[in-house]
């Protein structure tokens, strides 16, 4: 039977590997070398990569790509994007074309302020806490004041503090509501950093409180944590155009815009439509997000939360007519960074941060917005006029041709064989098969 490790994370890469290769993998050689394989051979590069995480034994490549064409805001951007699905760059270079004919698309961001909980238990009386917390939070406020500094040059910190009284829902439960500014950081680091010592310094004060040591009854911290949930860092991006100039694959305007708002109605009210219409969405959000080395789990998190703020999860984008004018417009929270993290240190990331002409957090948001815009107007245009379909494995036949491994003569032939018929993996291995008879 196989034993556990110990001490694993001590172990070499090399001796890391042979273990795996020995216990995991009947000792297929080869197993090695694929990892391998993808190591660079820059050792330096490779040294820093390793350091990321805990464990490395190699890189895993997806496709880094662009987007060119992204008029925002009169600004022209190449967005660079993160993703292995097939067909989501070439729809959003479609959609940035499209767009760059009519005018582009245009954001605004509606806030920035994050937020963090100190979440307590306190079992007393409500009046006690609330007595104790007016008299401390100055104390809480300055106890800060030093991990503040260099926020606080930047422009952010800690914004204010209040004390919830959260006992109708769970027994005892007490939480400070922090809100911070982190300027261009994501600030997750800052914000955990402020909260632990926040609740320290509060854990410490109520001890000496003359209320609670009468009553022999404290606050006790469970934990301190920011929260990904942040509808007040708000951005919104927006496209709008004549309905008679909104003719897509062949489908007049009028029609096509009736179809098209019909599709997000029905997200609005239908949860399975609403969850893999706003997957489209984070196709194109979490590509940039990944490719500007931001956490595309905290954004995944918080803005699927924001698609059910009001108890249904429902559509993240909008689409009216107004004035004979379509209008189509998405509203999310991003709590997102153009310094720390890996910002500064994964070269890609800066590469695409660069390209991106070293954008503030703010200006990443609107860019970040688009891209999800972007996307899901690219999926309903599809979805509503020929299918997903066509696109979809148009771009996916090169993956299906690579995985059967077929000469440069047998992809021209396949290539023009499937321009007007159905593509799926078998249609084309027999296609392949035919051609090899
Ligand atoms: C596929 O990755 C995304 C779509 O399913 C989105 C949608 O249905 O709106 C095409």
């Amino acid at each position: 039977m196989l034993q556990p490790i110990l001490r694993f994370s001590k172990k070499t890469k090399d001796e890391k590997i042979d273990w795996l290769v020995a216990n995991y993998l009947n000792n297929d050689k080869n197993s090695k070398n694929v990892l391998k394989q993808y190591w660079n051979n820059d050792k330096k590069l490779q040294k820093l990569h390793d350091g990321f995480i805990e464990n490395t034994v190699s890189n895993y490549y997806l496709p880094f790509a662009i987007a060119p064409n992204f008029l925002i805001n009169k600004e022209l951007f190449a967005i660079p994007m993160v993703i292995e699905e097939s067909s989501v760059v070439a729809a959003a270079s479609n959609t940035a074309k499209f767009w760059l004919e009519r005018g582009g698309f245009k954001t605004e961001v509606i806030s920035t302020t994050k937020n963090g909980q100190i979440h307590i238990n306190f079992y007393g009386d409500d009046l006690a806490i609330q007595t104790f917390f007016s008299e401390t939070k100055s104390i809480l406020i300055d106890s800060i004041s030093e991990i503040e500094k260099n926020m606080k040059k930047r422009g952010g910190g800690l914004l204010d503090i209040i004390l919830i009284n959260a006992t109708d829902s769970l027994e005892g439960y007490y939480q400070l509501h922090c809100t911070f500014e982190t300027s261009d950081a994501m600030g997750a680091n800052f914000i955990n950093t402020c909260l632990e010592e926040i609740a320290k310094t509060l854990e410490n004060t109520s001890k000496l409180h003359t209320d609670f040591i009468l009553k022999n009854t404290f606050p006790e911290i469970v934990m301190s944590i920011l929260s990904n949930y942040v509808p007040e860092c708000l951005v919104k991006a927006q496209v709008s155009c004549p309905v008679e100039e909104m003719s897509a694959n062949g489908m007049e305007g009028k029609t096509f815009v009736s179809k098209f708002i019909r599709a997000i109605e029905i997200a609005k009210i239908d949860k399975r439509r609403a969850v893999t219409h706003n997957k489209g969405i984070m196709n194109g959000i979490d590509a940039v997000i990944l490719a500007t080395g931001n956490d595309f789990r905290s954004v995944e998190a918080g803005i699927h939360a924001y698609a059910s703020k009001n108890g249904n999860y429902t559509s993240l984008t909008n689409a009216k007519i107004e004035n004979g004018i379509f209008i189509f417009s998405i509203e999310i929270p991003l709590a997102i960074g153009t310094i720390g993290g890996l910002t500064g240190l994964h070269p890609l990331v800066n590469f695409g941060l660069s390209l991106l002409q070293k954008p503030s957090a703010k200006k990443l948001m609107q860019i970040i917005a688009v891209a999800g815009l972007a996307q899901n107007f690219a999926a309903l245009r599809s979805l509503v006029t020929t299918g997903i379909q066509r696109g979809h494995m148009k771009m996916h036949l090169a993956n299906i041709l690579n995985n059967l491994v077929v000469t440069q003569s047998e992809t021209e032939k396949t290539l023009a064989y499937f321009k007007d018929h159905t593509i799926t993996h078998s249609s084309v291995a027999n296609f392949i098969k035919q051609l090899r008879k």
